[in-house]
């Protein structure tokens, strides 16, 4: 028998929530490395006009279509953009939030596996002794199960931390929304900002590690990171870039928001909780997360360096670059312990978020208990998982980030503001944001929202698509050798998108009966 849709149980728990969903990898691994490789202060401009002109905006956007879609029982954006817009094609408009963000949640999980594994080889000292950044790299890549070495002859360990992390998230998510969700950000939210507060502390206090090299220190990181530099505006590589970190940072373009939102009341502020997820978000970005690897990194590695790293890949940063610099510095074992473990907890609040969309669907629109819709998440997570896992080098995990993380939020982001502003009505749909507001939403955010988010986005896919999409959708970029897998991935992402249009047709053509039963 179904439960009946829970709801947040307090505002501060809610509040932790959300910005647990958000704060994520994205903030303490991505956003640096982002940042290093579109040169530091020159990433920062584009990325706080693409925060105000559509993070903030479809943070907005979400929320209030997640508080519409749950007065009307419906945790996912099927049937809230059933609900906006009565048209046949809605709903199945509105598999996309399910299946972008499930799919991220399969390979999410997985990365997050990784810091736990990483945690307990810094506890156990084994980082520490390992002596250059190429046997750094050797270790990073067969614990992957890329390569055998002497470290590790198989994915075998790697498949444990994943099993405990899998384990973890599935466990969290049994629970509910406010003995898992709320629970957990209760006690990680706090855990993770004590933890970069030390780590940050540990940093500023580092000043310039080697004096022969003074203009290698802390200071100079910041600076990268604090000047800003305008000549990138005209930069179409940096602006695509920054529009990417903020979409994945701040969870928006996913379907995921929506989904949190569903369990407030009709008339409970979204306003300020849709600006302080995303305000708490890039505090713990840019402030945080920017204090933590970039200035780090460039008092060690210099700035050259420090970028050198960065283009090198989205985890030499964190996973090569910092267990190195964690060896140099007095107690390196106990910060480089909390490095990972901060990471970890970042992740599993934004891993159980990413996910709840997939069970709200199955519990909301299939009657199913929470138990068998637990039981049947984690059984596709673990089953869509197998091939990211086994075919890490042959590119599955890039191939599918690239459809659901770079295209996907995009695109999604395109339909989501269409449905809302246009066809619900950009008065309708100003009304339910600022229902209930608890602060007064400027009026200049009306026509922000009607008029410069929409053609923004356009501009934004429309830029990307001709500088590298296309040659990415037409294969262009694809190895040979790479190639099998690559289509895997697309054959993956058809067979998961149609599971889920059956799954719509299948949950409303039984709705439909179901209210024709009680009307007559
Ligand atoms: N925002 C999270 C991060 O920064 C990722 C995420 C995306 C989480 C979508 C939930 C939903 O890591």
């Amino acid at each position: 028998m179904a439960q009946p849709r829970e709801l947040w149980k307090s505002r501060i728990g809610l509040v932790l929530a959300t910005a647990g969903n958000a704060v994520g990898l994205g903030n303490f691994l991505r956003f640096p490395v982002q940042c290093a490789e579109n040169g530091g202060g020159a990433f920062m401009v584009p990325y706080f006009i693409c925060l105000l002109l559509f993070g903030i905006p479809l943070m907005w956007v979400e929320w209030a279509m997640g508080r519409h879609g749950g007065r009307h029982g419906h945790g996912t954006t099927p049937g809230m953009f059933h609900r906006l817009w009565n048209n046949r094609i809605s709903k199945y408009l509105g598999t996309f939030g399910i299946l972008i963000s499930f799919g991220v949640g399969v390979y999410y999980v997985y990365i997050m596996s990784w810091t736990l594994g990483y945690t307990f080889f810094s506890l156990n000292g084994t980082l520490m002794k390992i002596s250059s950044p190429e046997e750094m790299g050797l270790f990073l890549s067969s614990y992957q199960g890329l390569k055998s070495s002497v470290f590790f002859d198989g994915i075998g360990t790697a498949y444990w931390f994943y099993l405990i992390s899998l384990g973890l998230t599935i466990y969290v998510l049994s629970k509910g929304v406010v003995r898992g969700l709320e629970r957990l950000a209760k006690y990680g939210m706090p855990i993770l900002f004590l933890f970069s507060i030390v780590l940050i502390v540990r940093i500023f206090t580092l000043g310039t590690p080697d004096p022969a090299i003074p203009e290698n220190s802390i200071a100079t990181g910041l600076g990268f990171l604090w000047n800003p530099d305008f000549s990138s505006l005209s930069s179409p590589k940096v602006w695509l870039a920054a529009a990417g970190q903020v979409f994945f940072t701040l969870s928006v373009g996913f379907g995921a928001i929506q989904t949190y939102a569903s369990y407030i009341k009709k008339n409970d502020d979204i306003a300020l909780n849709g600006l302080t997820t995303a305000s708490t978000n890039s505090f713990v970005e840019v402030i945080l997360g920017g204090s933590i690897a970039i200035p780090i990194a460039v008092a060690f590695f210099g700035i050259a360096g420090t970028q050198a790293v960065a283009q090198g890949g989205a985890f030499n940063l964190g996973f090569q670059a910092m267990p190195m610099i964690f060896q140099k510095i007095p107690f390196g074992q106990v910060f480089g312990t909390v490095w990972f473990f901060l990471l970890f907890v970042a992740a599993l609040t934004s891993a159980v978020a990413i996910v709840q969309p997939f069970m709200a669907f199955i519990q909301d629109e299939f009657q199913c208990s929470r138990k068998k819709a637990t039981v049947f998440t984690g059984a596709a997570l673990f089953i869509f998982c197998q091939p990211v896992i086994f075919f890490l080098g042959n590119g599955f995990l890039d191939e599918m980030d690239f459809w659901l993380g770079t295209f996907g939020v995009t695109v999604f982001a395109v339909v989501e503001i269409i449905v809302f502003i246009w066809l619900f009505g950009p008065n309708s749909a100003w009304k339910e944001i600022t229902r209930g507001a608890d602060i007064k939403v400027p009026r200049f955010f009306y026509y922000v929202l009607t008029y410069l988010t929409p053609v923004f986005l356009f501009v934004l896919l429309g830029t990307w698509l001709y500088q590298s999409g296309w040659d990415n959708i037409l294969l262009k970029k694809a190895s040979a050798e790479n190639l099998p897998y690559v289509i895997g991935v697309r054959a993956m992402l058809v067979l998961m998108l149609l599971g889920l249009i059956i799954g719509v047709k299948h949950s409303f053509a039984h709705h439909r009966l179901k209210s024709r039963e009680t009307s007559s």
